[in-house]
């Protein structure tokens, strides 16, 4: 793997502030430069602790949008739900305009039309215009999101792309819904390269319970069926030092 920029720290909290800091830096950036800022949302316990220092912030909320990189198959009021995870941490506290908001429109009976109803509205944020034009499928015919932030499960999963999982093989879409086994439901994800065309991509990972995950994504040795971040090309790694394997400690 390329050699991206590892942010390390010793605590979980030096560890949200620093990517709070570089969140208010990037999303200043983007709105200075085109008026909006985009960002794909991942639930996991880290990015909670990120929402909730967001919230407090003094950011022009009025220029973000706010997408999920992933969901689950629950209504959105569920313990379980990202979106209300998202909303509780970050969407109430910090009353954001619902026009800013766009969570997954989750349909419990029918996992396959609310991925695809998902996708059009990210389709329509990002102009359709442009992807209507093309008579096939460009690489570049993906969103081009400002910021993915990312978490990482111990399995190596990311968003909700975990091992042997079909949503791991689709590159003719942007978000998919996707059968897990180990759950014996579905979930919701975007796709391997709905993530890659973002501008920047973070994993924001803490704990010694993933160190062996980090070396998976480090490793040179491929196996992305096992481990599906290994599909991911990152910018910039966020991590708490004892998540680091050795030989990548910085
Ligand atoms: C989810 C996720 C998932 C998560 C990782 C890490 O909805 O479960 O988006 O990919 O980010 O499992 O979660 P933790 O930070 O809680 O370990």
């Amino acid at each position: 793997m390329k050699s991206v920029p590892i942010s390390a720290h010793e605590t979980a909290d030096q560890l949200v502030q620093d990517i709070l800091a570089s969140f208010i830096r990037l999303a200043n950036e983007a709105i200075d430069a085109s008026g909006v800022f985009r960002v794909s949302l991942s639930g996991g316990s880290t990015p909670k602790r990120l929402y909730q220092e967001i919230a407090a912030s003094n950011l022009d909320f009025s220029r973000i949008q706010w997408f999920w990189g992933d969901e689950r198959n629950v209504p959105c009021d569920h313990v379980d739900s990202n979106f209300r995870m998202v909303n509780d941490a970050l969407l109430k506290p910090a009353k954001i305009a619902a026009a800013n908001v766009f969570p997954v429109p989750v349909c419990v009976e029918d996992p396959a039309a609310a991925a695809m109803n998902y996708e059009n509205i990210i389709r329509r944020q990002f102009g359709a215009a442009e992807n209507s034009a093309k008579s096939n499928q460009q690489p570049s015919d993906f969103p081009r999101w400002d910021l993915v932030l990312l978490g990482l499960g111990d399995d190596a999963h990311t968003a909700s792309l975990f091992p042997e999982t079909a949503a791991l093989e689709v590159s003719d879409r942007w978000f998919v819904e996707n059968w897990v086994e180990k759950f014996a439901a579905f979930r919701y994800t975007l796709t391997a390269p709905a993530i890659n065309s973002g501008r920047e991509i973070w994993f924001l990972i803490s704990g010694s319970g993933k160190r062996e995950a980090v070396g998976r994504i480090m490793a040179n040795e491929r196996d992305f069926r096992r481990y599906p971040s290994q599909l991911i090309r990152p910018t910039r790694f966020f991590v708490t030092s004892d998540a680091l394997p050795e030989g990548h400690r910085v």
